[in-house]
Formats: C-alpha cells, sequence, structure tokens
C-alpha cells in the first residue's frame, strides 16, 4: 500500500483568494469567481492601498507580476520552442489552462491539485461551454512519493516523446526548503524521462537588505499561522537560488525578475525591487 503523503489541505482556501484576484483583473471567466473568494479579497482590500502607499506595492502588485510572467515564459515555451504539452500543479481556481487551450489548438494542458481541489476545479470547468477537451485535471498530491496521487503518477499520462513544461505557481513558499526540495528532487527524477523539461515556479526570495524585510517577515508568520503550513522565504538572493536548484540537478536554471519586463508586460510595477521571482529550471 502507498505511503500517506503529508495532509497539505490547510493551505487550499488561498486558491480562492487567488482567483478571485485572476477574475477581478481581467485574466479570468466568470465563473472561476467564487463568494468566499470575493469575500477575502475585498476584505484584505483596506490593507492592500495602505500597503500601496507605504510600500509602493501589495499582494496584489506581486500576484499579477507572477501572473503574467509565467504567462509570457509559457507563450515563449509554446511559440518558440515547440512546447505541446504542459502540467500545472497545483493549480486550485487558475484560469490559465482554460485560457490557453483555447489559445493554442496544439497544447494538451493537464491541471492538477489535491483531490478535493481537483473535484472543484473539475466541476468549475464543466460550467464553461468553451472549456476545450484538451484541458483536463487530475487529483494529485506533491508530496506523494508513489501511488495514484504521486507526480509520477499524473505525469506518467502526458507523451514521454515530447518536451513538457510543468509549473506550480503558489505553492512553493508554504513548505520549508527541506520539505519542497523533496518535491523538486522527485519532481526532477520525473521529468528526466521527458526530450525536454521546463520548471518554472514563482519564488519570494528574502533579502537581508531588503527594506521591508521586518514587514515580509511580519506577513509570512501570519500566513502561515492562518494557512497553518510552514510558509518559509527560501533563499537569500536570486544566486543562491540558481545555485541551489543546480544542486538538485536541474541543468540551466534562470531566475526571472518582474523588473526585466516592465517595458514589455502590463504589470504594476513595484516601489524598488520586486519581491517575487519567476525560477525557470530545466532538465535537458
Ligand atoms: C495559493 S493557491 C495557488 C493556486 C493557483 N496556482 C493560483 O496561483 O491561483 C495554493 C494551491 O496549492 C494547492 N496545494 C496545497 N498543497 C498541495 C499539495 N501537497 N500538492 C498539490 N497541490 C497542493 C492548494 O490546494 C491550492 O490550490
Amino acid at each position: 500500500m502507498a505511503k500517506e503523503p503529508i495532509d497539505t489541505s490547510s493551505i487550499s482556501f488561498t486558491a480562492l483568494y487567488t482567483g478571485h484576484c485572476w477574475a477581478a483583473n481581467g485574466l479570468s471567466a466568470e465563473p472561476f469567481r467564487t463568494r468566499l473568494g470575493a469575500f477575502y479579497y475585498h476584505s484584505l482590500s483596506p490593507f492592500e492601498a495602505v500597503g500601496k502607499k507605504l510600500f509602493g506595492g501589495n499582494i496584489r502588485t506581486f500576484l499579477l507580476q507572477r501572473h503574467h510572467l509565467i504567462d509570457h515564459l509559457v507563450r515563449n515555451a509554446i511559440e518558440q520552442e515547440g512546447v505541446t504539452q504542459v502540467l500545472e500543479i497545483a493549480c486550485g481556481l487558475t484560469p490559465r489552462g482554460y485560457r490557453f487551450t483555447r489559445e493554442y489548438p496544439q497544447l494538451d494542458y493537464l491541471e492538477a491539485d489535491l483531490p478535493d481541489m481537483a473535484e472543484r476545479k473539475e466541476k468549475l470547468l464543466a460550467e464553461l461551454p468553451d472549456r476545450s477537451d484538451r484541458l483536463r485535471v487530475m487529483p494529485i498530491n506533491a508530496f506523494a512519493e508513489e501511488g495514484e496521487l504521486s507526480v509520477e503518477h499524473v505525469a506518467g499520462t502526458l507523451d514521454p516523446e515530447k518536451p513538457v513544461l510543468v509549473i506550480t505557481e503558489g505553492l512553493v513558499n508554504y513548505f520549508d526548503l527541506e520539505t519542497i526540495s523533496g518535491f523538486w528532487k522527485h519532481m526532477r527524477s520525473v521529468l528526466q524521462r521527458f526530450p525536454k523539461a521546463i520548471y518554472l515556479t514563482d519564488n519570494y526570495p528574502l533579502y537581508h537588505d531588503h527594506p521591508f524585510y521586518r514587514t515580509m517577515t511580519v506577513l509570512r508568520r501570519m500566513l502561515g499561522s492562518v494557512s497553518r503550513s510552514r510558509v518559509t522565504f527560501h533563499f537569500g538572493s536570486d544566486d543562491e537560488a540558481t545555485e541551489y536548484m543546480q544542486g538538485l540537478g536541474y541543468d540551466a536554471v534562470r531566475v526571472h525578475n518582474p523588473r526585466d519586463y516592465y517595458d514589455r508586460l502590463p504589470i504594476p510595477h513595484s516601489r524598488g525591487n520586486p519581491f517575487v521571482r519567476i525560477i525557470e529550471a530545466r532538465v535537458v
């Protein structure tokens, strides 16, 4: 019998908040809005306004930066590198699979999340008359080492002869580095079986000299306590992130700073150095 993976379902409610954020900012479709998501989103509005004024950026700033930047990198992989299959782990209520399968007729998109969230997503997608049959949803647990919920099993339903792109957005910083590294290592061994694999994830480094170091530390504790998880900033710099992922065996690693895309993408600007990064780690 498969070993029980850790239960991280206390994090799932955060997908309602981010799902509403994408919908409220024109990146989604009506069914992705939930009443609870709207409630969380609007409850935080006063704090968001204060954050924007005091710090020149807030949660919505980095959520939109990460979402647009991941979209951009996925688009590049499809258009310039011929990627035709995407696996999005911890998909929550993201509209990305829905948007991209409508835009790219050659694309197969597999969304995966914990069983309850996967079921919820499947029901939601069933309400969309223009949902593509190339968009599938499967249950997964990023920490399952074997069995039906494992990355190995889910990725096993993809075409092993073709390149693959894997995304995690809004997942990795809910775990300490040791825990999430278990997932990163396991995933790397699975990705090795494809002719080429690109992994994209958002990550929140915390520079020790960052002007909002203390504020971010408070935010981390608050989010950790409401989601009952070990929210952690993993790296002190982009170089540290690159070296770490290479140390886990990823072949080519790049860290993308939203600031370098201000002239190309419709993303909000941060005052100073943005707080979020997108790590692109390849297995070739
Ligand atoms: C902050 S939400 C992000 C959702 C979506 N990616 C987005 O950006 O809107 C975190 C997601 O991680 C999922 N999650 C939590 N633990 C997980 C695990 N062990 N394996 C896979 N997904 C998990 C939750 O169910 C939730 O959908």
